[in-house]
């Protein structure tokens, strides 16, 4: 049997619909898995939710329902999203399914028959929303110290589980297991907390009816703490199936938010000790996602919807915000605005936009297909062990958890990479016969890195890796590599490359910004001066020019792959043109005359070298030539498809 991993994300509260935070942790876990198993491992990736206890039953009630016919429903959005987000599940446990309970009554009755459960009364505080007893001297002005909200007085005969017992059992294996509690903050709070003094656990609950039954006591049922953490177990085969679960307990890594670490690296352990079963290897309980400095959540409604981003963005660039954006392990900053800025940024400029002009050139150069690769220079063998080394620290990386880390060692080879085009300068080196072999080499090499660039990020951002394995045109699935396969030199010359869309056209997003809101009045006047500018009336003063002031200008032909308009800006559209060697964006007041559609595809003339503008918030690189008669009929200078993008006009 090979290696194996097991990760899992706490079973989310169908008290709600789910927000970013619970995407961040499941996305995480997902990467891993998909990373696990690209490392050749049988890997286990468990998610779920967590439905019994007093806070679903109140929710179902205020809204009419019966507790299952409300969490149904919400559990089917859970899975929506997941699907939404490309989440790849290996089980999705339900606390309802039959399985679980009776997984959940063993471990109980077990714990019982060993006499670490005992019966009393319990008299004390509750809160509802985080299902945890909470002592007077820890509230905060009479709230819940965790959530802030009010607690409840309960008083019921309980069954108890003796924690105390085995705190010091637990302290040693802190102690002696670094890696049991990360991050290391994380630790030091844990270990204060116990060394604090652990209160006997109440385990069951009598005030109401919405959970799993004591095998012992009737009336009674078990604390859904004790309930939702023995999921871990139950998907790994407990109590049945041994063998399942000496193949994949304990687990490698429960990925938890900070505010619930107490209960994954206390109770949890002790109930498995208790057990006689082996401790997960690590629990990383990581940072809040805040908006506005304050946590996310359900109950206090600022909440931003996954749902929406995705359908707007679509996932990858949501998953690789969350990856990238927040130190894994400290809280982070959720805003569009930074959200936008790193997909423009990293996926749209360093990424996109490297595998939209390397094609551009392959197809220019040498009909798209990849070219055997030359003698080696001192810069592609620079280029060649950065490539080997980004593997490697990637795999040590993730390893050790620091995911924002990887995927930053991964964006310093593409950017790289671009630079290595601009070093090589392609275009040049076509010119000339006697550079043709060098040209190939630096084509190889270029195509060499993002085939390895698409095996590092797929775990992360599966799409993407999918999308510019397509545009590679490499015969061997995606799914079927693994680690090994991001050797050097495993593209195979005369692979037919197939160029595509850009993989992430810029996202446009300035406009929604308050502070970048136009002024409505100073609006057309803009547009009106640039309709101006791109479609000149024939000037009066008919200068005589030499023709080293005409040679001053680059005019090139550019294909139009995009063209969208732009808001609050009805003379304007937005243009994204290929030039053969790099992809730009003009703005041009031309919506009176085109619409987006019929420019797609049309072979047009813009000065190259024109000073970049912004207009409406929208940065210009050039400007288009177009052809006004006295009438107001504009149109634009095409070229037939003869003339490649990039060629000079003179
Ligand atoms: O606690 N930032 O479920 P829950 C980052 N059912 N992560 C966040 C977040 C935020 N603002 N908000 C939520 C429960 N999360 C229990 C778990 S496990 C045996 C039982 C994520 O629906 C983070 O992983 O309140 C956090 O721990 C979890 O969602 C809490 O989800
Ligand atoms: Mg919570």
């Amino acid at each position: 049997m090979g290696e194996r991993f097991y990760v899992t994300t706490p079973i989310y509260y169908p008290s709600d619909r789910l927000h970013i935070g619970h995407a961040y942790t499941t996305t995480v876990a997902d990467s891993l898995a998909r990373w696990h198993k690209f490392l050749g491992k049988d890997v286990f990736f468990l998610t779920g939710s967590d439905e019994h206890g007093q806070k679903i039953q109140r929710t179902a009630a205020e809204r009419g329902l019966t507790p299952k016919a409300y969490v149904d429903d919400v559990v089917a959005s859970f899975k929506e999203l997941w699907q939404a987000l490309n989440v790849q599940y290996d089980d999705f446990i339900r606390t309802s399914d039959e399985r679980h309970h009776r997984a959940v009554q063993e471990v109980f009755q077990r714990i019982y028959d060993n006499g670490d459960i005992y019966k009393s009364q319990y008299e004390g505080l509750y809160c509802v929303p985080c299902e945890t007893f909470w002592v007077e001297s820890k509230l905060v002005e009479g709230n819940c110290p965790d959530c802030g909200r009010p607690v409840e007085l309960v008083q019921e005969e309980s069954y108890f589980f003796r924690m105390g017992k085995y705190a010091d059992r637990l302290l040693q294996h802190i102690e002696d297991h670094p890696e049991f509690i990360q991050p290391e903050t994380r630790r030091k709070e844990m270990v204060n907390f116990i060394k604090g003094g652990l209160d006997d656990l109440c385990v069951t609950r009598t005030t109401f009816d919405w959970g799993i039954p004591v095998p012992i006591a009737e009336n009674h049922v078990i604390y859904v703490w004790f309930d939702a953490l023995t999921n871990y177990l139950t998907a790994a085969g407990f109590p049945d199936d041994r063998q399942r679960l000496d193949k994949w307990w304990p687990a490698d890594v429960h990925l938890v938010g900070k505010e619930i670490m107490r209960f994954h690296t206390i109770i949890w352990p002790i109930i498995l000790m208790a057990l006689g079963e082996k401790l997960p290897k690590t629990v990383f309980g990581h940072g809040w996602l805040l908006f506005d400095s304050d946590k996310m959540s359900k109950s206090k409604g600022n909440v931003v919807d996954p749902h929406a981003l995705i359908a707007e963005l679509g996932e990858d660039p949501i998953r690789y915000f969350l990856l990238r954006e927040i130190s894994f392990g400290q809280d982070g900053n959720f805003t569009k605005k930074a959200l936008v800025e790193r997909t423009n940024s990293d996926l749209a400029n360093d990424l996109g936009n490297l595998l939209h002009r390397t094609l551009s050139m392959l197809g220019k150069y040498h009909g798209g297909a990849i070219p055997a690769p030359g003698a080696e220079e001192t810069i592609d063998r620079e280029l060649k062990t950065l490539a080997e080394e980004t593997c490697q620290r990637t795999v040590e990386l993730i390893d050790d958890l620091k995911i924002n880390d990887a995927l930053a060692q991964i964006w310093r080879l593409v950017g790289r990479a671009n630079k290595y085009v601009d070093e090589c300068a392609p275009w040049s080196l076509a010119k000339e016969e006697s550079t043709q072999e060098r040209l190939n080499t630096v084509m190889y090499n270029l195509f060499e890195v993002q085939r390895i660039t698409a095996l590092l990020v797929k775990s992360f951002i599966p799409r993407t890796g999918e999308r510019i394995w397509e545009q590679l045109g490499i015969e061997q699935t995606l799914a079927n590599t693994q680690f090994s396969d991001t050797a050097w030199g495993g593209l195979r010359p005369g692979t037919q490359t197939q160029k595509g869309d850009p993989i992430f056209p810029r996202i446009e997003w300035a406009e929604e910004e308050p502070d970048a809101a136009p002024e409505p009045d100073k609006a057309p006047k803009a547009a009106a001066k640039e309709s101006a500018a791109v479609a000149p009336k024939e000037e009066e003063d008919a200068g005589i020019v030499g023709i080293e002031d005409f040679a001053k200008l680059n005019l090139v032909v550019a294909e139009v792959i995009a063209a969208e308009s732009v808001k609050k800006a009805d003379k304007l559209l937005k243009l994204q043109v290929d030039i053969g060697d790099e992809q730009r964006q003009i703005v041009a007041g031309i919506a009176q005359h085109y619409t987006p559609d019929q420019l797609l595809g049309r072979r047009i003339v813009i000065v190259k070298n024109l000073k970049p503008v912004k207009l409406r918030g929208e940065l210009s690189q050039g400007m288009l030539l177009a052809a006004t008669s006295s009438d107001g009929t504009l149109e634009l200078v095409t070229v037939s498809d003869a003339i490649a993008p990039g060629s000079g006009v003179k």
